[in-house]
């Protein structure tokens, strides 16, 4: 493993440090080359760069595989829930028992919002869409609780155990609020003795105050998703919330950045796509053969197929390949879009124009499906994909706040007008 590189610019030559990570991957580190040569390098869209060094979440594009903290998402899938992955990745372990019940029991605490939160979320129009509402929820929390939003770093970190649970329940009850004033009702009382998904089912959809039994598949089914969506190293989204956090901003305004990264539909947004595209190809009579061949004329997306960093089968797709087949059963639901996103992914993984370009199912393939199948309508799926990806995106906050890191303040090579003077109405 190299551990310098050597660069040549003209006739100038610069010995750059190569940097190497716990899993052996390497980085030529560039802090120096400006200032030695004047020159920076040049990465549209980030592709080839690496913005920080992180501990939180370990992603190998080629090979497929996704670990929290270490962990390898399939045995925490299988083995762990929402709230406790949710633990390790703020904390860094995986929680003993007592840990975890303190864990919990402040996070059932948080559940209620402030009158004041639930009015401005109320006052909202019913027509927003859902990711606004949780975007602008998050921002009046933080106004709601100025002691955990002073955007001093010190000061916002001493707080942090109370405010990633306060947050952590939260956007459950923001995302239930507006869903029920959308459609008139009132939100019902949130029941702490349920589970996290069990109370947040009942706050989105009990008929009379939440007293109606939520079937504990279809809990664990949506606490599955929300797992495997918690973390996923620097996509855009986090990203964003990293250059929030790096500005000295407290977490709920790095979240509420985060939330409005994510919606776009090339991100946490394709997930709403997905089901868009397979309703309207179940509507047109197509078996997804005419579908594939717009695709592949440039036509149309495949949504929820290709990824930034996978060029291997994103490995939370795998999972809930699996979970929508259990899902549905124990719902005890048919889906036809299911047979035809099956169909979609058999035809996609056999066809070189797929192939060549390595595009994989993500993890937006499937998931829709199941959020479909509970009963969440289509405009709030990315919301409960930020739901999910919460825990991470506090995480990375708190890594940002606790090594002090420098604003974060990319350099540009400039294409536009050069140097030319101002001409008065009468000379243009
Ligand atoms: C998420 O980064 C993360 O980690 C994100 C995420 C997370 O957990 O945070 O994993 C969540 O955002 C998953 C991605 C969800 N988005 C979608 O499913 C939208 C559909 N996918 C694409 O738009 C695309 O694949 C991206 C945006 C995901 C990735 O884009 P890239 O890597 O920049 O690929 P590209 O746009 O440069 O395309 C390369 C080629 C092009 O063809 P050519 O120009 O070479 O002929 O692949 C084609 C593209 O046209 N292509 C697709 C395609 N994705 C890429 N063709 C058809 N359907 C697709 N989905």
């Amino acid at each position: 493993m190299a551990d310098t590189a050597n660069l040549e610019i003209g006739d100038q030559k610069y010995s750059l440090d190569v940097i190497t990570g716990t899993e052996q991957e390497q980085a030529v580190d560039i802090s120096r080359l400006r200032k030695e040569s004047k020159l920076i390098t040049f990465d549209d869209g980030y592709g080839n760069t690496g913005s920080c060094e992180s501990s939180v979440t370990f992603i190998d594009g080629d090979k497929g595989i996704l670990r929290y903290r270490g962990y390898d998402i399939a045995e925490l899938a299988e083995k762990s829930t929402f709230l406790e992955s949710a633990y390790l990745l703020l904390y860094g372990n995986l929680p003993s028992n007592a840990a975890l019940q303190e864990f919990r029991k402040r996070v059932s605490e948080y559940c209620e919002l402030p009158p004041e939160v639930l009015k401005a979320i109320n006052a909202m129009p019913k027509s927003a869409h859902p990711m606004a509402v949780l975007a602008s929820g998050l921002q009046a929390l933080g106004g709601a609780y100025p002691e955990f939003s002073t955007n001093d770093r010190e000061k916002d970190l001493e707080a942090f155990d109370q405010v990633a649970a306060l947050i952590i329940s939260t956007v459950r009850t923001i995302a239930a609020a507006h869903h029920r004033n959308s459609q008139d009702k009132e939100l019902p009382q949130p029941d702490t003795s349920k589970s996290y998904c069990g109370n947040f089912l009942s706050m989105m959809f009990s008929e009379d105050d939440g007293t109606d039994e939520i079937p504990e598949p279809v809990q664990n089914a949506l606490d599955q998703i929300f797992l495997l969506h918690a973390d996923h190293e620097q996509n855009c989204s986090t990203s964003t919330c990293r250059m929030i956090a790096s500005g000295g901003a407290n977490p709920f305004a790095s979240l509420a950045g985060g939330v409005s990264a994510l919606w776009g539909p090339l991100h946490g947004g394709a997930n709403m796509a997905v089901i868009k595209m397979l309703n309207e190809i179940h509507e047109s009579g197509d078996d997804g053969s005419n579908f594939i061949e717009s695709a592949k004329q440039g036509k149309s997306r495949l949504m929820g197929f290709g990824h930034r960093v996978y060029r291997n089968y994103d490995p939370r797709a795998k999972i809930l390949k699996n979970a929508s087949d259990q899902a549905l059963e124990a719902l005890g639901v048919s889906s036809p879009i299911l047979d035809i996103a099956r169909r979609l992914e058999e035809v996609a993984l056999e066809d070189s124009y797929f192939i060549q370009r390595k595009l994989y199912p993500n993890v937006d393939f499937y998931s829709g499906i199941i959020l479909q199948a509970l009963g969440f309508p289509t405009n709030m799926f990315t919301v409960l994909f930020a739901i999910g990806r919460t825990p991470g995106w506090l995480s990375h906050w708190k890594e940002i706040a606790e090594n002090g890191k420098k604003i974060h303040r990319p350099r540009q090579i400039y294409q536009g007008e050069t140097l030319r003077p101002y001409l008065s109405l009468e000379e243009r």
